[in-house]
């Protein structure tokens, strides 16, 4: 793992930290890379059902892309900088949930690498923003196409176009996040959660991301179609199986993920 990622494993939950606390665990084309090849690597690993991302330090989770990267530099160049894969896509089409535990500063590109995780959780203390407008930008990460689609389209416009900077309890109640938590307790129970659902079938988890993914997606007949033909592949699976007879045992399940 490269050294602006951090990999902690708790169970079978994969912490990953971006490591950048002084310059705010800026996104840099260093760290992008070091997150996706550690997503690569997780995937591959059938001990690990959830990855937490979060930023390390007290102040910040992720402050944007590294502005220092953007001076002087040419469209070619930064396309290149932009290309497939990104991580924001890299995220939203994971196979295995992904939470953002945010414990500060989720601006810009951070927002935007927060949207496409699955489950938002904030500290108190967080606070959100895309505020690329104050430097002559708009958000090239997906904000302009995922903030909308979570917040509504006013809301999205508000921020995007006036770059404002919001607190974690305003940026709960317009669904921008879904938890926020005192900061104290922000990694304890962001952990718990992330317990509870790696406990699940990770062959269920899958199939269950990926159904509700699809709404981001599909009009609402050919969503509810989608959501039949995954729901009936499901009883195609020896978990499917386990789940209903543990049900009627009055036993817990012992998923195998097959
Ligand atoms: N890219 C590169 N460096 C960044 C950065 C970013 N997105 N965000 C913060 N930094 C760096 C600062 O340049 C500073 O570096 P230095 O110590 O070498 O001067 C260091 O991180 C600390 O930031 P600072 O601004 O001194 O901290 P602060 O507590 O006063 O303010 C923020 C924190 C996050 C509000 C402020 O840094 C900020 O507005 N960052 C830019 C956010 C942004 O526009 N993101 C969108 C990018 S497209």
């Amino acid at each position: 793992m490269g050294d602006s990622v951090l990999f902690e494993q708790s169970g079978r939950v994969a912490i990953l930290t971006i490591n950048r606390p002084d310059k705010m665990n800026a996104l840099s084309e260093g760290v992008r890379a070091d997150v996706l090849a550690a997503l690569d690597r997780i995937a591959e690993d059938d001990g690990i059902g959830v990855v937490v991302l979060t930023g390390a330090g007290e102040k910040a989770f992720i402050a944007g892309a590294d502005i220092g990267e953007f001076a002087g530099r040419s469209p070619f160049d930064q396309r290149h900088a932009m290309r497939s894969p990104r991580i924001f896509d890299v995220m939203a089409s994971y196979p295995k949930p992904v939470i953002a535990m945010i414990n500060g500063y989720c601006l810009g590109g951070g927002c935007e690498l927060a949207m496409s995780c699955d489950i938002r959780v904030a500290s108190d203390k967080a606070s959100f923003g895309q505020p690329e407008i104050n430097l002559g930008l708009i958000p090239g990460g997906s904000g302009t196409q995922r903030m909308p689609r979570l917040v509504g389209s006013g809301q999205a416009m508000r921020l995007i176009l006036s770059g404002d900077r919001i607190a974690a309890a305003e940026a709960a109640q317009i669904g921008l996040v879904d938890l926020v938590i005192p900061h104290e307790e922000l990694r304890a129970k962001t952990l718990e959660l992330a317990a509870r659902i790696a406990s699940k079938s990770p062959l269920t988890l899958k199939v269950a991301k990926e159904a509700v993914r699809a709404a981001d997606r599909l009009p609402i007949e050919e969503g509810l179609l989608y959501e039949r033909d995954l729901f009936c592949l499901c009883f195609s699976s020896a978990d499917k199986e386990e789940g209903v007879r543990a049900f009627l045992d009055k036993r817990p399940a012992a998923w195998t993920g097959r």
